[in-house]
């Protein structure tokens, strides 16, 4: 029997990453999901489950080295190494937190500090893990990253999104370029826009499709590094 192939998603809701979830384990991949809250992987699992997709969980706190790497040990324990691996994690929070949009004089440094932890430094160990055990799949292993419009169109509100954002693209780059020899696809979609399930342009379902696009791209003289969509 042939063996199922396996993505992981670093950075799992009820938004992008449910729909790339949803569009991967519906092809037959077996689908690893991580967040910080166990409670939203529980849902998560049994939404998936529910259409017959092989569901495996980790929290995991991608600010933090340790947590990562415990983490993802726990999903190769239950799906087996991946060959495809998103990093979807952003630091964006809600209107009144300290993640949360807020004029330039209120980013503190320690604001600013956990945004690069989470979007940059969280990439960072992501990444490092992946190079190490991503297995190929049709010739080739795959790193998808999800980017946001204020990585270029940053906005006075967001600085620290923003810049976190810009940061982590500047890396995926980084990575593209460095790995595209070793037959390591490094790819990155920019969502320029605000995703709801009801957008025509930006809902989950649709932009999900933008990762199946880069996963499909066999040929190395064929590969994107970045979809701005
Ligand atoms: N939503 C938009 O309108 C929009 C627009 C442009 C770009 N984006 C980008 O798209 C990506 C996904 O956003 P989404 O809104 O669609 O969310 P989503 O995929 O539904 O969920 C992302 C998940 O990431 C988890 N997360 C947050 N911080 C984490 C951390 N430090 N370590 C591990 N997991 C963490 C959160 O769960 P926990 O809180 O449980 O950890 C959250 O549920 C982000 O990179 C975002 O910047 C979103």
């Amino acid at each position: 029997m042939v063996a199922k192939p396996v993505i992981y998603i670093i950075g799992y809701g009820p938004l992008i990453s449910d729909g790339i979830a949803e569009l991967f384990g519906g092809k037959g991949f077996k689908v690893g999901i991580s967040a910080r809250t166990e409670s939203r992987l529980a849902a998560g699992k049994e939404k998936l489950s529910a259409q017959g997709i092989e569901v495996g969980t980790a929290v995991i706190d991608v600010s933090e080295e340790p947590s990562v790497l415990a983490g993802l040990s726990k999903l190769v324990q239950e799906l087996g190494e991946p060959n495809v691996l998103v990093f979807n994690v952003g630091s964006n929070g809600p209107p009144g937190t300290d993640l949360g949009p807020k004029p330039l004089e209120e980013i503190t440094p320690a604001i600013f500090e956990k945004h690069w932890r989470i979007s940059a430094l969280g990439a960072l160990h992501v990444s490092r893990w992946a190079v190490e055990h991503l297995k190929p799949l049709d010739g080739k292993r795959t790193l998808l990253f999800t980017g946001g419009g204020l990585s270029k169109d940053p906005r006075p509100n967001h600085a620290g999104l923003a810049s976190s954002k810009a940061a982590m693209r500047n890396l995926s780059r980084v990575f593209y370029d460095v790995h595209k020899p070793n037959g390591l696809h490094v790819g990155l979609v920019t969502v320029r826009g605000f995703v709801t399930p009801e957008s025509e342009k930006h809902s989950p379902k649709l932009i999900a499709e933008q990762y199946w696009k880069l996963y499909e791209e066999k040929d190395p003289e064929s590969w994107t590094w970045e979809i701005d969509y």
